[in-house]
C-alpha cells in the first residue's frame, strides 16, 4: 500500500530536558496526525476498519478504562471468556472448543502453528525433525514468518483458474514432513476462498493439522451469509478444520491489538502454552507469544462486540457488501477497467488495464496524488483494495475520481513506476 509519506520527524529531537505541557504535546501529535491519510473518509483501503463515530467512542472509552492494566486480574479473565462465549458460536465451533485472545492476525497464526507443530511432535513422537506446512501461494505473509521463527519450511503451491487453494496442488506437495495444510477463508490477495471441504478431507485423510486463516473474513463471513450471501463452507462445520484465526481488529471493529485463534479441540491448547521454570523466581506461564498483554484491547474487544450485538453486526456487513458490489459495478463501468474474477466474494476487490493506453499504475499513482490510497498488485498488475462501512459514503466521489484519473492516464499516456511495497 502507498501510504504518503508521514510527517517529518523532528530530525534529531532528543528526550526533553525537563517535561512538556500536555497541550503542546497534544498539539504536536494533532500535527502529526494532519499528514496521515484520511481512513475515516474512506480514503485508505485496508488498515483500518471504521464502522461510525459511536462504535469508535466505545472503542475508546473501554480501551481508556483498562489501559495500564495487564490481562490476568479476574476482569479481563471475564471479558476474554466472554469474548470466547460470543464468537466460538459463529464459526460453528463444538462444545469443547477452546480459544486465546491474541494481538493480531500474526500472532493468532503463529499459535496455531506452534500448537500444531506441539501436537504433531507428540503425535509422531519426533521432537526435533524439521516439518513443512503446505499452503496456497495466496496465504498471508505471516505464514512464513512464524515458519522462519520455528524452523519449519513453507511450500506454497498453485491456485486454481478462480485463485482458490485446492486439494489436488496441496497434496501434490505433502510428504511424511507435513504437519499443517493451510487455507484462507479468504486470501488477501484476491479475497476468495480457498476450497476448504476439500482441504478438510484432504487433511482428514492424511491425519494432519488443517488450519484456517479468517483473520480477514472471520467477521464478515457469518453475519454474510445470514444475509443470504453465497458464502462457502469454511468454518468449524467442515471435518478436518483444526483452529481458525480471526481478527477482531479487523471486521469485529476493535481497536488494534485485537484477533482471536480458535482450536475445535480445547485440549490442545497445552501445546499452545509457554512453560517454563528453570530460573530462580519461580514458573512461568504464558498462553500466548506476548508476555504482558494490554487488558484495554481485551477491554476494548469485548464493548464493541456488547455495543453492535448481532444486529449491529449485520448492519455493518450490509455496508460493507452494499460498498463491495458498487465497486465492481462501478469499476466494471469505466471504459478500459475490469475487475478481476470472481469479484467481491469477501471485501477485498483487485481491477486491471483491459486498455493497453492505461497503464494501472500511472492510474494508482494519480489516485494517490488525489488523496485516494489504493494497494498496488503485481500479479495480475492491478489495483487492490479491502472494503470496510467508510468506503460507501465516499464511493460515489470515489469512482468518479477513478474515472477521472483514468482518462487522465489514457489521454496524457502516462507510465507509473510500479511501487512493490504490500504494507
Ligand atoms: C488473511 C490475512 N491473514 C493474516 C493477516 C495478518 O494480520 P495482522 O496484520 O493483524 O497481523 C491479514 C492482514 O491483513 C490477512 O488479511
Amino acid at each position: 500500500m502507498n501510504i504518503p509519506p508521514r510527517h517529518p520527524h523532528r530530525v534529531g529531537a532528543a528526550l526533553p530536558a525537563k517535561g512538556r505541557t500536555w497541550a503542546a504535546i497534544s498539539a504536536d501529535l494533532q500535527e502529526m496526525k494532519a499528514g496521515d491519510p484520511d481512513w475515516k473518509g474512506g480514503r485508505l483501503p485496508a488498515l483500518t476498519y471504521f464502522l461510525d463515530e459511536a462504535t469508535y467512542e466505545v472503542q475508546g472509552q473501554a480501551y481508556q478504562r483498562f489501559i495500564s492494566e495487564p490481562v490476568g486480574f479476574p476482569s479481563s479473565g471475564r471479558m476474554l471468556q466472554e469474548i470466547f462465549s460470543m464468537a466460538l458460536p459463529l464459526f460453528a465451533a463444538p462444545e469443547e472448543a477452546g480459544a486465546s485472545f491474541t494481538t493480531g492476525g500474526t500472532e493468532s497464526v503463529f499459535q496455531a502453528i506452534k500448537t500444531a507443530r506441539g501436537r504433531t511432535r507428540d503425535l509422531r513422537n519426533d521432537r526435533y525433525g524439521r516439518f513443512n506446512i503446505v499452503a496456497p501461494e495466496t496465504a498471508h505473509p505471516c505464514l512464513d514468518k512464524a515458519a522462519e521463527l520455528m524452523d519449519i519450511e513453507v511450500r506454497r503451491v498453485a491456485v486454481d483458474d478462480e485463485r482458490r487453494g485446492h486439494a489436488a496442488s496441496v497434496q501434490a506437495a505433502m510428504d511424511d514432513r507435513t504437519m499443517m495444510v493451510y487455507a484462507s477463508a479468504p486470501c488477501y490477495p484476491f479475497g476468495v476462498f480457498d476450497r476448504i471441504e476439500e482441504l478438510g478431507a484432504l487433511a482428514q485423510s492424511a491425519g494432519v493439522w488443517l488450519h484456517v486463516d479468517a483473520c480477514w473474513g472471520g467477521f464478515l463471513a457469518p453475519f454474510a451469509k445470514k444475509l443470504g450471501r453465497p458464502i462457502p463452507r469454511w468454518d468449524f462445520s467442515v471435518a478436518g478444520v483444526s483452529s481458525i484465526s480471526a481478527d477482531l481488529h479487523k471486521f469485529g471493529y476493535a481497536p488494534k491489538g485485537a484477533s482471536l485463534v480458535m482450536y475445535r479441540d480445547a485440549a490442545v491448547q497445552r501445546y499452545e502454552r509457554f512453560e517454563f521454570s528453570n530460573w530462580p523466581r519461580g514458573s512461568y506461564v504464558s498462553p500466548s507469544f506476548l508476555g504482558t498483554k494490554p487488558a484495554g484491547a481485551v477491554a476494548s474487544a469485548w464493548s464493541v462486540l456488547q455495543f453492535l450485538g448481532e444486529e449491529g453486526f449485520m448492519g455493518a456487513t450490509a455496508k460493507v457488501l452494499e460498498a463491495t458490489a458498487r465497486l465492481v459495478a462501478g469499476v466494471n463501468a469505466i471504459p478500459g477497467l475490469r475487475c478481476v474474477e470472481p469479484a467481491g466474494e469477501c471485501a477485498i476487490v483487485v481491477f486491471e488495464s483491459t486498455d493497453a493506453g492505461v497503464d494501472i499504475t500511472a492510474v494508482a499513482e494519480r489516485l494517490l496524488a488525489r488523496g485516494w490510497v489504493r494497494g498496488q498488485m503485481r500479479e495480475p498488475r492491478g489495483i487492490h483494495q479491502g472494503v470496510n462501512p467508510a468506503h460507501l459514503e465516499s464511493m460515489g466521489d470515489y469512482l468518479r475520481e477513478l474515472a477521472d484519473a483514468t482518462e487522465y492516464v489514457r489521454a496524457n499516456r502516462v507510465t507509473g513506476k510500479f511501487n512493490e511495497h504490500t504494507y
